[in-house]
């Protein structure tokens, strides 16, 4: 965005006057000079590669390799993940890891193998690394994963940050996956994709890139296997990404190929191999489960940057009572806040907030508050006199604050990357739920600081704790908004200890799912944007990050009937549902466009209140497997490429496969479906997979298919639990699994498992558990018999 787009953007909300396009040009300028001051100039530099191998010492679990010019240590560990990292990098100290590093595992020894080279065996791997640092993934098979080329150096003379590049090579039929959260996604083709949390300045859509949340997290699909990379460094960098090309006939194969360069950073990576599940339950051990969100917030959300006054909070909470649709929760944005400055209260317009709070709590709805990284830099703002105080905001080279430009106006910004910092700011948000707030929606910290050109973040010379191993922006950026996260997270677990907190985040990185999940930013308005919002999702889930959904509507502008429905229909399947929108932007309540459309988002938000029994069980599975609700329709067979392919529709769960509309006009649509005999949820119609087949999509519905013998766990109508469960095929048997819901407290509840199986013309449902198999505790529903 430049400058005038930005001047117009705060214009039309109306936050400040046109003295403000000065104020970005001079903290546009105000960074530049402070990182002229401030870093060095890389000047000249060396060049390295890892030269020849010298020598080789077996440790646990693999051992440390020796090269001319370098050394190379790898580790695979007890969980089945492969560590290795160059140059003396281990796996600590690490933002990504929940914990300390997985053990060694004993039975992998590192052993010579051949022209010179040495390689690790493991129970679900082999690395072998060439004599000149090549190093190659591959199944216990022998079939090769992934061939990561020497990696590259280059050392700036004078001392300093080594910059760094790793080519790597995948089969030619690889797709690749993941890198946080892309618009362009789920599938991501030949590009470049930049690993730097960037706020785009304005709605975003395919091809705007990067986007708020990057992660170095890299997934692999191949008919050879699956496999997760990622490269543990923090810094700026970028991954550019090759499809290969097979050949046909006689023609030669071109490998995939993958070219990271990162700007600094030590040069470590972890490597999980599997099937999707056994990747991800990987991934979750190393970086941490899952937070559980209350079942609340599995329900529906309606937020609003300009609800402008309780009044008008009760006439949208009214809105949606009159007319019978459900609603979880209200979000308020910074309009309710004074002067948009973080913990503050509009005094006039939003006078009484604990009543209103209280009151929607009676009828079964929570508040969500906005939380801003940016603080106001003003004496007599309490949170930047107590932040003062305290020494929590960030200092440039010379010992000045940093200051940036945000929506309060001239602003500071906490170092969430010091402990001190973050426990000062947990304990902020006990002015929070003095105001009757129960969720926490984190904002504009990739962090932004708006500027009229350059970039919209601190300088990357600002100084951070890092933990008290002192380090810059460079560094701490794309961790920042990770390090917040756990600063509200672990507030809020102090100050409320008796409930889980719910935090969610525009910004984050690798490991932020152990405190939250995302919603994405602002996604544009338009059909391309609905499409974007699903790729989103699904990525993040493969990244590790569960809970996520888009603004229902877009962000910006008015979408017409037939789009707001389709996006309302989609997001009703998604872990997040929540309609929002900006300042100038269309109403995005369900009845301002028109009865029919009414209508349909009625039985799409009762559908959602139906499932949320699958939902909250879908969310502690998260928890306990690390696998996400959304998942990609090839989450079960990615050898079929058929699959790997469809980027339209999505699995949620183990037992529904999900079709939105995505485009305008459609009446019907094509589905991919997986192996197995799959339900179209409605006409009960039957279908075998893998096929193509055409469903069904009026304007009321988007196709939803039941896989044959799911044991799913809905709301009756009586508020109880029910099993609904889709008839196996004939000789097959089916499995589903409930987990109740565990209040908004610790309590971890037990996970039953049913199995249901055709017994002559009937279909029979059971609990298993340790004393046999036994009725169900629940009423049962069977649907699709008959038809197969
Ligand atoms: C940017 C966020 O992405 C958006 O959701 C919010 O409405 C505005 N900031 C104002 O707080």
């Amino acid at each position: 965005m430049d400058g005038r787009d930005l001047v117009r953007s705060l214009k039309a909300v109306g936050s400040v006057g046109a003295a403000q396009g000065l104020r970005t040009v001079r903290a546009a300028w105000r960074r530049q000079r402070a990182d002229a001051l401030g870093l060095t100039p890389r000047g000249a530099e060396r060049a390295r590669v890892p030269g020849v191998l010298e020598s080789a010492e077996p440790g646990p679990g693999g051992g440390t390799l020796r090269f001319g010019a370098a050394e190379l240590r790898i580790t695979v560990t007890v969980s089945g993940a492969v560590f290795w990292g160059w140059d003396g990098a281990g796996p600590e100290p690490s933002y990504a890891l929940a914990g300390r590093c997985p053990d060694p595992d004993p039975r992998a020894v590192l052993e010579p193998d051949k022209d010179g080279g040495w390689r690790v065996m493991a129970e679900r791997v082999t690395v072998v690394v060439s004599r000149l640092g090549a190093i190659e993934v591959r199944t216990p098979g022998g079939v090769t994963l992934r061939r990561d080329l020497p990696p590259r150096w280059w050392e700036p003379a004078g001392g300093g940050p080594a910059r760094w590049t790793q080519r790597s090579e995948v089969p030619a039929d690889a797709r690749f996956f993941g890198l946080g959260g892309r618009a362009s996604g789920p599938r991501l083709r030949d590009g470049a994709y930049r690993l730097w949390n960037t706020d785009p300045g304005r709605a975003f859509a395919p091809g705007d890139d990067p986007l708020y949340l990057t992660m170095p997290v890299q997934w692999v699909v191949s008919d050879a296997g699956t496999h997760l990379v990622f490269h543990d460094s923090t810094w700026d960098g970028t991954v550019l990404l090759r499809e290969g090309v097979e050949g046909a006939g006689s023609g030669h194969d071109r490998a995939g190929t993958s070219e990271l360069r990162m700007e600094g950073g030590p040069l470590r990576c972890w490597v999980m191999v599997g099937t999707p599940a056994r990747v991800l339950l990987a991934w979750a051990s190393l970086t941490g489960a899952p937070a559980l969100p209350p079942a609340w917030a599995l329900g529906h959300h309606h937020a609003r940057w300009g609800f402008g006054s309780e009044q008008e909070v009760r006439r949208i909470v009214a809105g949606y009572q009159e007319r019978g649709l459900p609603l979880d929760a209200v979000h308020l944005d910074i309009d309710h806040l004074e002067e948009h400055r973080v913990f503050t209260v509009d005094p006039d317009r939003f006078a009484k907030l604990p009543q209103l709070a209280e009151e929607l709590r009676q009828d079964g709805i929570r508040l969500v508050s906005i939380v801003d990284a940016a603080v106001k830099a003003e004496p007599g703002d309490a949170v930047y006199d107590s932040g003062k105080a305290a020494d929590a905001f960030v200092r440039d080279a010379s010992g000045q604050l940093v200051r940036g430009l945000v929506w309060p106006g001239e602003s500071v910004f906490p170092d969430f990357t010091h402990p001190r910092v973050r426990r000062w700011w947990g304990r902020l948000y006990e002015e929070r739920l003095a105001q009757g707030f129960s969720g926490f929606w984190h904002d504009m910290n990739e962090p932004t600081s708006f500027a009229a050109f350059g970039e919209t973040t601190l300088p990357r010379s600002a100084r951070h704790g890092l933990e008290g191993r002192g380090g810059d922006h460079r560094e701490a950026h794309n961790v920042y908004a990770l390090c917040m996260a756990r600063a509200g997270y672990e507030g809020l677990a102090e100050l409320a200890p008796r409930q889980r907190p719910f935090v969610f985040s525009r910004s984050g990185w690798a490991g932020m799912q152990r405190y939250g999940g995302t919603w994405s930013g602002d996604v544009a308005t338009g059909w391309a944007g609905l499409r974007a919002s699903l790729a989103l999702v699904l990525g993040l889930g493969l990244c590790g990050v569960p809970y996520s959904g888009p603004d229902v509507g877009g962000y910006d502008g008015s979408p017409d009937p037939e789009l707001f429905l389709r996006w309302f229909q989609l997001g009703a399947y998604l872990p997040l549902f929540r309609t929002h929108a900006g300042p100038g932007a269309g109403r995005r309540e369900p009845w301002e466009f028109g009865p029919e459309v009414l209508e349909h988002a009625r039985a799409a938000l009762l559908e959602r209140r139906r499932l949320l029994p699958y939902f909250v069980t879908l969310a502690q599975l998260a928890r306990r497997t690390g696998a996400p609700y959304v998942r990609p329709v090839w989450w079960g067979a990615p050898e079929e490429r058929a699959l790997r392919d469809c980027e339209d529709a999505f699995l949620l769960g183990d037992c529904l496969l999900v079709a939105p509309v995505l485009e305008p006009g459609a009446e019907r649509r094509t589905v991919q479906l997986p192996h197995g005999r799959w339900y179209d949820t409605v006409t009960g119609r039957a279908y075998e997979g893998p096929a193509r087949v055409l469903a069904d999509a009026p304007l009321s519905r988007i196709p939803v298919f039941a896989r044959a013998g799911a044991v799913l766990p809905v709301r009756g109508d009586d508020g109880g639990l029910e099993l609904e469960v889709w008839a196996p095929a004939r000789g097959r048997t089916g499995r589903g699994l409930v987990v109740p819901d565990a209040g908004e407290g610790w309590e971890e509840p037990e996970t039953e498992r049913y199995v249901s199986r055709r017994s002559g013309r009937r279909v029979v449902v059971e609990r298993e558990g340790e004393g046999g198999a036994a009725e169900p505790p629940y009423p049962v529903r069977i649907r699709g018999f008959g038809e197969g």
